[in-house]
């Protein structure tokens, strides 16, 4: 199979009963694109923190899947509250969750930091009252 896809998913805020399909979903794609378990493993954490971050924070979005022969890119751009304090939101253990979604499990300030390290770029925009935009990379070579 040539390791080129293009697809888009919607992600609904507060919608913690299907959290985390779409990174399922995302990661089932790479494996029958038969790309290695290490890149699967990298990308399918990033999104899955990334997805779980809207549900939780956002009113909705659409995630962008990119795959070329180069790297894979998801882009979420979604609709809600912007995030003020970008460097501040990046430090691991920050986290602004309820206590509801405390017992969850969620709120460890740990996503995005997490996604930092699992991938080769990632770059974050937001605009306060507006929405925030997410670009996941990983290399593939
Ligand atoms: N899409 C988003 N929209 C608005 N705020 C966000 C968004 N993503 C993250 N944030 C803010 O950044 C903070 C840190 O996010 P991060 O994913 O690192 O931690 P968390 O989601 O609070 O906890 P964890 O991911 O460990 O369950 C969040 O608590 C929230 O305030
Ligand atoms: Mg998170």
């Amino acid at each position: 199979m040539d390791k080129s896809y293009k697809q888009s998913f919607k992600v609904v805020g507060r919608d913690f009963i299907h959290a985390g399909r779409v990174a399922t979903e995302i990661k089932m794609i790479l494996k029958q694109l038969g790309l290695n378990s290490d890149i699967v493993r990298r990308i399918a954490i990033a999104s899955f923190e990334a997805e779980m971050n809207v549900v939780m924070y956002a009113k909705k979005s659409v995630f962008n899947l990119e795959v070329s022969p180069k790297e894979i890119k998801i882009i979420s751009e979604d609709e809600g509250p912007g995030i003020p304090d970008i460097e501040l939101a990046m430090k691991e253990g920050y986290s602004t969750a309820t206590s509801e979604m405390r017992e969850m499990g969620f709120g460890a300030g740990m996503g995005l930091p997490n996604i930092k390290k699992n991938a080769d770029v990632f770059n974050i925009t937001s605009e306060v009252g507006k929405g925030t935009k997410f670009e996941i990379i990983v290399y593939i070579n």
